[in-house]
């Protein structure tokens, strides 16, 4: 017989892309094998996002599209989970209003998603599996099938306890839980065997990992110990909370060879008020010096960052206070977001909303001056030899390859696709925008 395909598809962090990669592990234990084409698929599972109003208009215009394709092939088994369907009363929702997908899971339960999949097709009508609280532990040994063969994502806590007042992510994640460090030590070693040389440490606060298990551990002395897994050539952590990063983290940064200069610290918003309204818990003058402190310990670190433009009463001078801090750190690379109202959420019952007039150009500007000030960091980079690992044939011309710098920027270069997975010095020829095109150094 022949075997039948799966497609996930993704919306969101990289939290959902690693996820992605367990769901197509649920989906190849049970027999099925991917596909890039939904008309040859058997099985379609949407992981979908809802951190912003855009992410999940997508997933349900894609939603709107599969009913023809399910039209077309009756026996397609469409799943949807994630984010979005963990908000309250979402998935009820969905099974009204699109009664031709098959199951829907939350973020809590992919380890029921085997069961799921496999009842589907009996099931007569949509089964709804969301589990609400967010406090269990974490399910560990859930096969993975990863996308990539150089680099391997590694979650390490789920859930956050923050409360940002616009943020959603509390709400679908549950609260934080950490795996424990024996767990993490023993996947890490298991992706050096496989050959993998990169390692990133997935958490939505990361800097608060360990504090939950029973005997609290550290993240920094956890990275101290990865940086011994021998085989892995880089580490790298996201995200970071700027009230939680510590200085023990800058220094494991500083003295453990593998982990890479490269720290990504949200602040979202430069006005000390904005930022008490955000329920950050920094002020725009404690985000500058712990940037600063950063870049004094760490030689020729790059500090990335997201910010958020026309949060509830978000005043002209507020965002000139956003302005200051992107021209005083020189970010090397900035997210920016328009902020989006999410349901449930303090922001969002807030009175002074910002009209879109308003905040759509504050976001245009944001936009110049980032883009101007990673341009000119980046020209700087001109003439320089840096080391590259590299990752595999570039997307947008496959006469070359790419890499990334120990900070972080993509490389294009010319050379041998046996150099995939290797570490490689290149001199930077032609810095651009967005990447940078090099040579390589022969020794
Ligand atoms: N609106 C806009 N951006 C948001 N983010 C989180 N919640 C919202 C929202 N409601 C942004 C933050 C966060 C990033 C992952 O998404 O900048 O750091
Ligand atoms: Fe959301 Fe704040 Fe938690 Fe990040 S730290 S996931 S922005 S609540």
């Amino acid at each position: 017989m022949d075997k039948k395909h799966y497609k996930v598809e993704t919306w969101g962090c990289q939290m959902n892309v690693h996820e992605s990669e367990k769901i197509a592990g649920i989906a190849q234990s049970l027999g099925y094998v991917p596909t890039d084409d939904e008309k040859e698929a058997d099985l379609i599972i949407l992981n979908t996002c809802c951190v912003r109003e855009h992410a999940e208009a997508k997933v349900y215009g894609r939603l709107g599209r599969l009913k023809s394709l399910k039209r077309k092939n009756p026996d397609l088994i469409i799943g949807i989970g994630g984010c979005m369907t963990q908000q309250k009363d979402e998935a009820q929702h969905i099974a009204k209003r699109y009664p031709y997908v098959d199951f829907i899971f939350g973020t809590h339960n992919l380890h029921k998603l085997s069961e799921m999949i496999a009842n589907a097709k009996g099931a007569g009508s949509t089964i709804v599996d969301i589990q609400e609280d967010g406090y269990g532990k974490i399910v560990e040994g859930l096969p993975v099938e990863r996308d990539d063969r150089v680099k391997a994502w590694v979650s390490i806590m789920q859930g956050c306890n923050n409360f940002c007042t616009y943020c959603i992510v509390p709400y679908v994640r549950g609260r934080e839980r950490s795996r424990s460090r024996e767990e993490i030590i023993k996947e890490v070693r298991g992706l050096a065997v496989q050959g993998y040389k990169e390692v990133t440490l997935l958490g939505q606060n990361v800097n608060s990992y360990g504090k939950d298990l029973e005997k609290p551990v550290d993240f920094s002395a956890l990275l101290r110990e990865l940086n011994e897994v021998e085989g892995i050539e880089r580490l790298r952590f996201t995200t970071s909370h700027p009230k939680d990063l510590s200085e023990d983290l800058i220094f494991a940064v500083k003295d453990c060879e593998k982990v890479c200069e490269h720290i990504h610290l949200p602040f979202q918003a430069g006005s000390t008020e904005i930022l008490r309204r955000m329920n950050r818990k920094y002020t725009k003058e404690q985000y500058l010096a712990l940037a600063g402190r950063i870049k004094k310990e760490i030689p020729g670190v790059s500090i990335t960052t997201d910010i958020m433009v026309g949060f509830p009463g978000e005043t002209e001078d507020d965002f000139e206070d956003t302005l200051d801090v992107v021209r005083k750190v020189r970010f090397d690379a900035a997210f920016t977001f328009l902020y989006s109202p999410r349901r449930g959420t303090p922001a969002a019952k807030m009175k002074d909303q910002v009209p879109y007039g308003i905040k759509h150009p504050r976001f245009l500007r944001l936009l110049d001056l980032t883009q101007k000030i990673s341009a000119e960091e980046n020209a700087k980079m001109k003439g320089k030899t840096v080391e590259l690992l590299v990752e595999g044939v570039s997307k947008n011309d496959p006469a070359r390859l790419t890499g990334r710098t120990r900070t972080n920027k993509l490389v294009h270069f010319t050379g041998d696709a046996n150099l995939i997975g290797k570490l490689i010095n290149v001199k930077v020829t032609e810095p651009r925008n967005w990447s940078l095109y090099g040579e390589i150094v022969r020794n």
